[in-house]
């Protein structure tokens, strides 16, 4: 039975979105394209979920289509991908669309990125190289049509089923970071892996894998999925092996414990608390390709790991040991060590500070620079230890101290 999902399409996009694939429609009926909505878009309309990108497909070439668009003042081009025929387009009221051309790929080495084999081929033989069952469904936009569901694969029935199943045998082997996609999809869904996606992901893992790999590919996929903050995310990681993929170590630690910590603290990098409690390997954290901050993470976790901090530190020990330790990594010693210190530094210690100046102290008269510094030091002991509060205090530390 043919499936149509124009009401859908009506209900769920905003007016605007639903103008622009009309004019779209229209266009491609006037010279003879034919064009579909494909992938997430599908998928999440199914599922009723909101939509946040549109992604359209042309079978064929995708950039004549959107110069077609562009002649006509329906969209105005933002961004050609030359290679891949891609299209990034704006239309009235701010939307955008994201316009490719139908395209078979080949991995020339498996797990590297693929190369195109042939721009322009079917739907159907575009659809045949994607990730999940439940990522393969069109939509088609032509008038005549409009609406309507095409499944080249049982997508519709596995998103029924919440199933999520890989297309080919050799899909994880060719792109490993659909592992990790798998992971993402079943946590924002509640879906599950069917037998033999199970089967596929165990045997890549466990006699398949292989660092020479798009480590880029995997680095995203893991950002997006850790980014959700999910409990759940972090223990089907663990207890599906799939840390596996980056050489990390399993660690004791579940899920809701980092997220309890993270919904505290509020860390910039959510994803590298998740991710920093398993991975340790150097070459895998260097084909990152991280950005400063994100490597000083993973520096601070080893220099905290490998320092000496004495069960009975003072609060002066603690906090020098965490002191310009990124807060992503003070954590992830706490979540590896369960260590007590960590919470006292984030908690009691982390934003205590000295309030007078250099100046105020020559103003006090100290003037040697090294005696600046030391009672700098002193004041900040003190401070930490609670015998020194107010900026007053530290005055009279001061003045009693040059007596
Ligand atoms: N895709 C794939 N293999 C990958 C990545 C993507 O086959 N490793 C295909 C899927 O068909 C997917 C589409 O490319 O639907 C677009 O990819 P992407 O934008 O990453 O995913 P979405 O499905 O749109 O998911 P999200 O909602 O997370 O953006």
């Amino acid at each position: 039975m043919t499936l149509n999902l124009k009401d859908k399409i009506k209900s769920q996009l905003p007016k605007a979105a639903l103008n622009a694939l009309e004019l779209c429609s229209k266009t491609a009926d006037d010279n003879g394209f034919k064009i579909y909505l494909i992938g997430g878009v599908v998928r999440d309309l199914l599922l009723e979920k909101k939509i946040i990108d549109i992604d359209v497909t042309v079978e064929g070439n995708a950039t004549e289509f959107c110069h077609t668009l562009s002649d006509k003042k329906i969209c105005k081009i933002l961004q050609v991908q030359n290679e891949l025929k891609t299209v990034k387009a704006l239309f009235k009221n701010d939307i955008a669309i994201d316009f490719a051309s139908t395209r078979q790929e080949f991995y020339p080495k498996r797990g590297h990125l693929p190369v195109i084999a042939r721009i322009g081929c079917t739907l159907e033989e575009d659809v045949l190289r994607r990730d999940f069952t439940i990522n393969a469904l069109a939509i088609s936009l032509n008038e005549k049509d409009f609406g309507t569901v095409i499944d080249y694969v049982g997508g519709v029935e596995d998103i029924k089923n919440k199933i999520l199943k890989v297309l080919h045998d050799n899909s994880f082997n060719e792109d490993p970071s659909r592992i990790i996609r798998g992971l993402k999809f079943a946590a924002r869904f509640n879906f599950h892996r069917d037998e033999y996606t199970k089967e596929l992901q165990e045997k890549y893992i466990n006699t398949q894998l292989h660092d020479d790999i798009s480590w880029t590919r995997i680095k995203s996929e893991l950002k997006q999925t850790f980014s959700m903050n999910d409990a759940k995310v972090y223990d089907m990681f663990l207890i599906n092996d799939t840390y596996k993929l980056v050489y990390g170590e399993k660690p004791p630690v579940k899920g809701l414990e980092i997220k309890t910590l993270v919904d505290k603290y509020s860390p910039d990098y959510v994803w590298l608390v998740y991710l920093g409690t398993v991975l340790n390997k150097p070459e895998i954290i260097e084909a990152f390709c991280l950005t400063r901050p994100e490597k000083k993470i993973f520096t601070d976790k080893n220099t905290l790991l490998k320092g000496d901090l004495n069960l009975k530190s003072t609060n002066y020990e603690i906090y020098k040991f965490f002191e310009k330790k990124s807060i992503e990594a003070v954590l992830i010693y706490y979540l590896l060590t369960k260590r007590k210190e960590p919470l006292v530094y984030l908690e009691k210690l982390m934003n205590i500070r000295v309030e007078l100046k250099g100046e105020e102290l020559m103003e006090l008269g100290i003037t040697e620079g090294k005696l600046i510094g030391k009672m700098l030091d002193e004041i900040l002991k003190r401070k930490l230890a609670g015998t020194i509060i107010t900026k007053a205090d530290e005055i009279n530390f001061v003045k009693s101290e040059t007596k």
